[in-house]
């Protein structure tokens, strides 16, 4: 396993690229990201609550049921850095299927819709007030190609997939547990390509998400590795001859 910081020292020509292109570039480059930055502010100065009916593997951070939206865009989604990271990442593998587990508030969907014209989002939330809410935030910001799913991963993922005539961006981000993720992993796995790319998020939230991580890295098909240490990526490409695993802090 190769531990690395920066691009130097890295040998895989897809990594190096991996890292100079999208961890260490600056991101004024992208119009974007200003659009985006105004709506987190937005919700961060939203005091309204919400009532949050809990799908998953529950909150390390919050005690009620009852959530003010600001809370939930400090403490419960992504941050500002990886958001920014999969809109890149949408963009440098020309994703156009792009799925993501666990909508919350909608604010990273709109970062990967925002990515690439031609793709099309699904986003699947179980909580029916989040569901509400963040299709709310979609229609405001015209994001059409969006389509939002209300439901459990467990039953509406599935349907989804079968509808799907390849999967090329996988976001897990919602229900931290064991069994759920490689289930979830197993089933993406029926619509994967070469170039598909899959992210975990939180692969050491729990020493069972760290199993979980360890085992879908390991996978037979899994030929290349990325542990950002929040998330973990991985790659299906087959010019990747020897399986490799990278720890890259970001
Ligand atoms: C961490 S939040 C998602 C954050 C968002 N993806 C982001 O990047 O900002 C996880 C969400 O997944 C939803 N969730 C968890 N388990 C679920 C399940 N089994 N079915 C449907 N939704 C679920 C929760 O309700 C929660 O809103």
């Amino acid at each position: 396993m190769l531990k690395s910081k920066t691009a130097h020292g890295v040998h895989s020509p897809f990594v190096y690229k991996f890292v100079t292109e999208l961890l260490e570039t600056k991101n004024e480059a992208y119009y974007q990201f200003k659009e985006l930055d105004a709506v987190r502010k937005q919700l961060l100065n939203n005091h309204n609550t919400i009532e949050i009916t809990d799908f998953g593997a529950g909150s390390k951070v919050f005690k009620s049921n009852t959530r003010k939206i600001s809370d939930i865009a400090r403490h419960g989604i992504s941050t500002k850095k990886f958001s920014e990271l999969y809109f890149k990442l949408i963009n440098f593998c020309n994703a156009e299927h792009v799925v993501e587990l666990g909508t919350s508030i909608g604010l990273n969907t709109l970062y990967l819709a925002n990515a690439n014209s031609k793709s099309k989002i699904y986003t699947i939330e179980g909580c029916p007030a989040l569901y509400e809410f963040s299709s709310q935030l979609f229609k405001k910001h015209n994001a059409e190609n969006i389509k939002s799913l209300q439901g459990n991963f467990d039953s509406v993922l599935p349907e989804l997939l079968n509808n799907l005539p390849r999967l090329d961006f996988f976001y897990v981000d919602g229900n931290h547990q064991y069994e759920a993720t490689k289930k979830y992993f197993e089933m993406a796995l029926t619509k994967k390509h070469e170039h598909s790319v899959f992210i975990f998020d939180d692969i050491n939230w729990t020493e069972d998400m760290q199993r979980a991580w360890e085992e879908i890295k390991n996978h037979l098909e899994v030929t290349l590795s990325l542990d950002l240490f929040y998330a973990g990526i991985v790659f299906f490409r087959k010019e990747q001859k020897e399986k490799e695993h990278f720890i890259l802090r970001y």
